[in-house]
């Protein structure tokens, strides 16, 4: 235990997208971009912005086109947003953005509340998605969502999803994040997973992204991280959840993964003191208080030190 750790992790923030998209009511565009700016200048360099998704089902994401246009990606930072479908694409071509991000889930139900699609549906929708993202030169990564569990089915099969997980990667996405959706992952189950996983496919293909709905989130994302995998998604100070999943609290809050990887002495580009102040912004354009740990208890002070 604790002796194959890496000198670095790279770290999605999801707070503008995976975060936003839960509020009750949409956040002014100007709050948008105070939040995504704090995060930037805490040094993220992977940010998920929105979604082009239909604004019926996520109108707290109908401002795609107008974020981007008003935020353009500074050198070196990579902005995302989910794609569902050819329309999608579209968008995110008119408008311009590096990359973009399909999604589906392990379990029919989910998929199906989520995107209206069953996952066979959905694998054919990416097939007009992905190729010509990849010849228009997008980067294109890929969630699998509740592969720890669904929030209708329950139990998901893992051969299940590691047959979507291949199919999304031999479309050309660049790589797979496994959801726990609705945050009911615990350790050993996680072990069984990603053990699986990267029986087949390389750890660079695979991140993880867990939502930290009754507190294992980081415990899964360390024993991730024992078993080669470098890629976390977070999001500050836990803003977040689904909003088909009933019961999908908040991602991992990117402080708590951050406070815990630099105790480690590994790095992740982010600094922390930036970070928390994030955090309080996220709190401030919301307007209630947000679960994170170390957005709450701050960074420690020690006597002596
Ligand atoms: P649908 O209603 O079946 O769509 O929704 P449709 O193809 O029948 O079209 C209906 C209307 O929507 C048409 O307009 C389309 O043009 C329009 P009309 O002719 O009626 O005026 N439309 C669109 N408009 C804008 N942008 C689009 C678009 N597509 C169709 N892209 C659809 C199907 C997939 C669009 C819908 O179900 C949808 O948008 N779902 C997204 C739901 C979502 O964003 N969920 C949260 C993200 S996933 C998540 O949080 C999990 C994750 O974090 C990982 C994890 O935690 O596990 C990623
Ligand atoms: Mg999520």
């Amino acid at each position: 235990m604790l002796d194959a750790l890496p000198a670095e992790v790279s770290i999605c923030e999801v707070s503008p997208r995976d975060g936003l998209q839960n509020e009750a009511a949409p956040l002014p565009l100007a709050d948008k971009v105070t939040l995504i700016r704090a995060l930037l200048a805490a040094g993220l360099k992977r940010i998920e912005l929105t979604s082009f998704v239909s604004p019926r089902w996520i109108p707290q994401l109908a401002d795609a086109e107008e974020l981007i246009r008003t935020l353009p990606a500074p050198e070196g930072v990579t902005f995302s947003a989910l794609v569902p479908n050819a329309t999608g694409l579209e968008r995110a071509l008119r408008v311009g953005i590096g990359e973009i991000a399909v999604f589906l889930s392990a379990s029919e139900t989910h998929n199906k509340k989520n995107t209206n699609k069953s996952i066979e549906q959905s694998l054919e929708t990416f097939r007009e998605v992905v190729p010509p993202a990849r010849a228009a030169g997008l980067r294109v990564r890929a969630y699998v969502s509740t592969v720890w569990g669904c929030p209708y089915e329950g139990a998901v099969s893992m051969t299940r999803a590691l047959e979507i997980a291949r199919a999304l990667l031999a479309l050309d996405c660049y790589q797979v994040s496994l959801g726990d959706t609705i945050g009911v992952g615990t350790p050993a189950q996680t072990k069984q997973i990603v053990t699986a996983f990267l029986a087949e496919i390389p750890a660079a293909q695979l991140a993880l992204h867990f939502h930290d709905t009754r507190g294992t989130a980081l415990a899964n994302c360390l024993v991730g991280l024992e078993l080669g995998i470098r890629d976390f998604d977070a999001s500050v100070a836990g803003l977040g959840g689904c909003p088909y999943a009933p019961g999908a609290a908040g991602n991992l809050a990117t402080e708590d993964l951050v406070f815990m990887l630099h105790g480690m002495g590994i790095r992740t580009g982010v600094d922390l003191d930036l970070l928390i102040e994030a955090g309080r912004i996220a709190e401030t354009v919301v307007g209630r208080p947000l679960p994170g740990k170390v957005h709450q208890a701050g960074q420690p002070k020690l006597r002596g030190v």
